[in-house]
């Protein structure tokens, strides 16, 4: 796989901001997004970035200055899509298992919101009856994504309101006359599979006769890049394709313009992340030869939480002849990142730079063992700017109170 930064810029931010680092390409979130926009329909297709993925308000500000809108997943997201200029028109809150004052809050300010639960529905209709159009996150059963922990559709999954309940979210709807706008579904992640997309479109298509106020179509996130080498993603094309036909399709059956939403996450920044760690240690063990990096399960968990694969280049020596390596963190858990991964010969010093840590990189990282969270760098028009700072032994002490 080749980086869409070169190796030597990677290495000279490492060099200026230390390790471990995180550094975002702006260029490869503006072309994803690009890429998006060639291939589906501007007149029915709107995009919201699911910024759960990555919150950093300068990647927020750059998300906003392509034309992109924002999904969020939490109040405070929405807060943060808000201070950066977001309108809120622009912004959607797909809430899960949700205190309901979280929800007013969100109608108080004025976005968009998905409700994925009957109970939560019921309060909303005797809280605002038809006055707030609404969407609603629909289960349709389907098991799909990269892995079980990322699906979310299935039939034991906890989110969305399962599509078997239509009768009782009919009701529902009349008794308080709420205005239904949207119906959504997310049915996980990683998804590269075209018809997986085409499942949703059937389910809404059995579900609009019954809700005549809705007019967006909400298709979720879960569009899948490539994380391995050779590895396809989503055929986008394929997908636009499709997607507009459909809604063609569901348009003139319903006898109204429906739009399409979808909430892509880890497509936008996912390859445009880029994670800078440094050897501590080399450690033979029989056959094993350990790795030791600067960085743990506190600073990208997806391959201890997901098994989730993520290439790693020794970026100082990228064309060394190749060793199997285990690579391993330095945090009091089995924090392995990589087992028998054919690295170029690493020197303990070198830097070890993993692809695809724009999403749910930095975003769930954490203080654990009590060691900082990286810095994190932004390059755009060839330059390396900080986005935010390293923690400091302060930043361990600034929430707590102090000894008497
Ligand atoms: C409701 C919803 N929308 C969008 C996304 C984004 O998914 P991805 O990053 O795979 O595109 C998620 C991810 O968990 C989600 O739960």
């Amino acid at each position: 796989m080749n980086p869409s930064i070169p190796y030597e810029a990677l290495n000279i931010a490492a060099n200026t901001y230390g390790t471990p680092l995180y550094v975002y390409h702006g260029e490869k979130i503006e072309s994803q997004y690009q890429n998006l926009l060639t291939h589906f329909s501007s007149k029915s297709t709107r995009f919201f970035y699911a910024c759960k993925s990555l919150t950093n308000i300068h990647i927020l500000n750059l998300v906003k200055n392509t034309g992109c809108n924002i999904d969020c997943s939490s109040i405070n997201e929405v807060k943060l899509a808000m201070h950066v200029g977001y309108d809120v028109e622009n912004i959607l809150y797909t809430s899960n298992s949700v205190a309901f004052e979280e929800i007013k809050e969100a109608v108080s300010l004025g976005v968009h919101v998905n409700i994925d639960s009957l109970s939560n529905l019921e309060k909303f209709g005797a809280a605002f009856g038809g006055r707030y159009p609404v969407g609603i996150r629909i289960r349709p059963d389907v098991m799909a994504g990269g892995n079980l922990k990322i699906s979310t559709g299935h039939d034991k999954s906890k989110f969305g309101i399962p599509y078997t309940e239509k009768e009782t979210l009919k009701n529902i709807q009349k008794k308080f006359g709420i205005n239904i706008s949207a119906l959504h579904i997310h049915t996980g992640s990683e998804i590269k599979d075209v018809a997986v997309f085409l499942q949703s479109a059937t389910v809404f298509e059995n579900l609009l006769p019954d809700f005549p106020t809705v007019n967006i179509l909400d298709f979720g996130g879960g569009f899948k890049v490539p994380y391995m080498p050779e590895e396809k993603g989503t055929d986008i094309a394929l997908l636009g394709a499709e997607v507009n036909k459909i809604m063609e399709k569901l348009s003139a059956m319903a006898g109204r313009n429906l739009t399409a939403w979808f909430e892509p996450g880890k497509y936008l920044v996912s390859e445009a992340g880029y994670f800078i760690t440094q050897v501590n240690v080399l450690k033979k063990s029989g056959d094993i030869e350990f790795a030791g990096i600067n960085s743990g399960l506190n600073h990208l968990i997806r391959p201890m939480f997901y098994d989730a694969y993520h290439h790693i280049v020794n970026s100082s020596a990228p064309n060394k002849e190749l060793k199997k390596y285990a690579v391993v963190g330095n945090i009091c858990e089995t924090d392995t990142f990589a087992w028998d991964r054919p690295i170029a010969s690493i020197e303990e010093g070198d830097y070890l730079v993993f692809f695809n840590a724009g999403a749910y990189g930095y975003e769930m990282s954490s203080n654990y063992n009590a060691r900082y969270k990286p810095a994190q760098v932004l390059y755009k028009n060839g330059k390396a700017t900080l986005i935010s700072r390293a923690d400091t032994f302060d930043d361990l002490l600034r929430l707590q109170t102090p000894l008497s």
